[in-house]
């Protein structure tokens, strides 16, 4: 569609210069072009009030002046009121997408917009020891479709796995393993006998308090480098990566650093000194701290008491580290609204710094998720871990297969990839800032606007590929029924769409892209016979629809880090 508007918007320029005498340039134009509501009046409108006032005349007598201009046979014209309405022609749609989409291959959308940039963007970053449940979920897999479609847009990206592996949350866990753990339950175990262990430190501080103050000097001691407690230190992290790394996989999911809120630790206090030379440092009550009230927001901790650092401290150190290192153009942090304010916090203090990047600096959020309406907690049990999910989604899957197609190669990847693919789709199909309560059945539906009926769309264009043998992309083309050029015009639109959730950071855009996709295929698919067209160039037209639409569905699905099995 891009290129559609553009050529309609240059033609439109130079007739409202040479009739009207006025100057609008094709940009200008562009922004003003809209898709009507009802595609049935045109596929773009230009609403000629937006002129009357440059023109001088009323939308109306506009448009009809304007819908005799030369558009070149791209396009229809007709005027509806004070709207120009432009049906596009079939053959551009020919030439000008399905061509596209041969020559480009999976490199159609790929706009380029981002050569020569580089982008962080920090996800996942779960927090070591703790749980990693569905409350991850929009932080890793949205962050990580970011990193897809800025990719794909040609940035140079750095994923970067900010563990949680600092803070007093460690004093705990080694009070915690000391009395009451076992070195064997925990290599069996792995991560869930490190979580049991770190409910079991809350269920017996709340009866013994001095436990508190022993996971306090614990973590002091952790933090003067105690050889003991340093190895049980980087164990726990040890095991619990292991076990990320199992879910990082099923989701296809590999970081460039692991970097985690530790190793930002003894690079907070040169921060700290530029503080203190700005005259930023405030002490209160013993800890030290920017003010912010004149930007309404409370102030930033940066040391505690006791001198250590914290959260805000570590991340301020991270974002310069980031900067010095890769140089970045943007980096991006993808968390849960709950954290909306830390970050608006330190992005003030890296301003008031005087860093003159601070704003490259980008939060992300999204809705929190809660289960039956109550939010997660570990400490009570209220969660669902995503590895659990993924197993439940898997094996429904694997039910599916054995019951249909139980011949199938390469059965375990695939259940795999629908069903881990269910999951993520479902999760991406919300706007991200949208509040979810989590409902398994949701999740693992397979009917309506789901991963499997994409998946499954995909693997049905490779179906009918493999059973016609040639397509032949030379052989003259023509359209012959509407659900072709309405295929043709959603698959237009696709460059468009990637431009869009990059710009909003909303990887939603693609997974309801998608399902527009995937319906209008189908729709074609039920109303067209494909193989068996009689006439030679009609059916090796749709031959060639069938592949651009699977092209632009396996990249779409990959943007959104899912996986494509061309059987299922
Ligand atoms: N570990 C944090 C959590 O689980 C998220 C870290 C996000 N990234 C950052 N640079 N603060 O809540």
């Amino acid at each position: 569609m891009t290129e559609f508007k553009k050529r309609i918007a240059e033609t439109l320029s130079e007739k409202i210069k040479t009739d009207f005498s006025a100057e609008l340039s094709p940009s200008d134009i562009t922004a003003m072009l809209e898709y009507p509501p009802d595609s049935s009046m045109g596929d773009i409108a230009l609403p000629c009030f937006k002129l009357s006032k440059t023109l001088k005349m009323g939308p109306p007598v506009i448009a009809s002046r304007l819908s005799d201009a030369d558009f070149g046979g791209i396009c229809t014209v007709q005027c509806a009121g004070g709207y120009l309405n432009f049906k596009i022609s079939d053959d551009w749609l020919l030439q000008n997408v399905l061509v596209q989409i041969e020559e480009k291959g999976d490199k159609y959308g790929a706009s380029g917009m981002g050569e020569g940039k580089t982008v962080c963007l920090d996800y996942a970053s779960p927090n070591v020891a703790k749980p990693f449940h569905i409350g991850h979920l929009g932080t890793t897999v949205i962050g990580h479709s970011l990193r897809n479609l800025h990719e794909f847009a040609g940035y140079n990206c750095i994923s970067i796995n900010h563990l949680g592996d600092w803070g007093t949350q460690f004093g705990k866990m080694i009070v915690a393993f000391r009395n009451w753990g076992s070195s064997d339950e925990v290599e069996k175990r792995g991560i869930d006998a490190l979580v049991e262990l770190y409910v079991k430190f809350h269920e017996e501080a709340e009866k013994d308090d001095s436990l508190n103050q022993q996971a306090r000097d614990e973590f002091k001691k952790l933090e003067e480098y105690d050889e003991d407690n340093i190895k049980l230190w980087k164990w726990f992290i040890e095991i619990s990566l292991k076990e990320y790394e199992k879910t990082f996989k099923q989701l296809g999911i590999a970081f460039d650093s692991y970097a985690g809120e530790s190793f930002y630790v003894d690079k907070v206090p040169e921060q700290v000194e530029i503080l203190r030379e700005k005259g930023l440092l405030k002490i209160d009550d013993g800890a030290s701290i920017v003010d912010l009230s004149e930007y309404n927001m409370p102030p930033c901790l940066i040391l505690k008491k006791d001198g250590s650092t914290i959260y805000h401290s570590r991340d301020i150190a991270a974002a310069v580290y980031r900067k010095r290192t890769y140089n970045f153009d943007k980096c991006i942090y993808v968390t849960s609204n709950g954290q909306s304010l830390h970050f608006a916090q330190w992005f003030k203090v890296i301003e008031l710094m005087g860093y003159d990047w601070y704003n490259e600096l980008v939060h992300v959020p999204y809705g929190t998720v809660s289960i039956g309406g109550e939010k997660l907690a570990t400490r009570t049990g209220n969660v669902v871990l995503l590895k659990d999910l993924f197993a439940q989604a898997i094996e429904k899957v694997t039910a599916l297969v054995e019951e249909k197609n139980p011949g199938l190669k390469d059965k375990e990847s695939v259940a795999e990839a629908v069903g881990v693919g269910a999951v993520v789709f479902h999760y991406l199909y919300n706007t991200r800032i949208k509040d979810i309560n989590f409902i398994m059945e949701d999740a693992l539906s397979f009917e309506g606007n789901t991963g499997p009926y994409a998946q499954y769309t995909y693997a049905r264009t490779c179906s009918i590929l493999e059973k016609a043998e040639k397509v032949d992309k030379s052989a003259p083309a023509s359209v012959v029924c509407a659900e072709e050029s309405e295929l043709l015009k959603v698959l237009s639109k696709f460059p468009e769409k990637v431009l869009s959730a990059i710009e909003d950071y909303e990887p939603s855009v693609i997974t309801r892209y998608i399902i527009e996709l995937a319906s209008s295929f189908n729709r074609f698919y039920h109303n067209c016979p494909i193989i068996g067209a009689e006439d030679e160039t009609v059916r090796n037209t749709r031959l060639r629809l069938t592949k651009a639409t699977g092209t632009v569905l396996k990249r779409a699905l990959a943007l959104i880090c899912m996986r494509a099995p061309e059987k299922i």
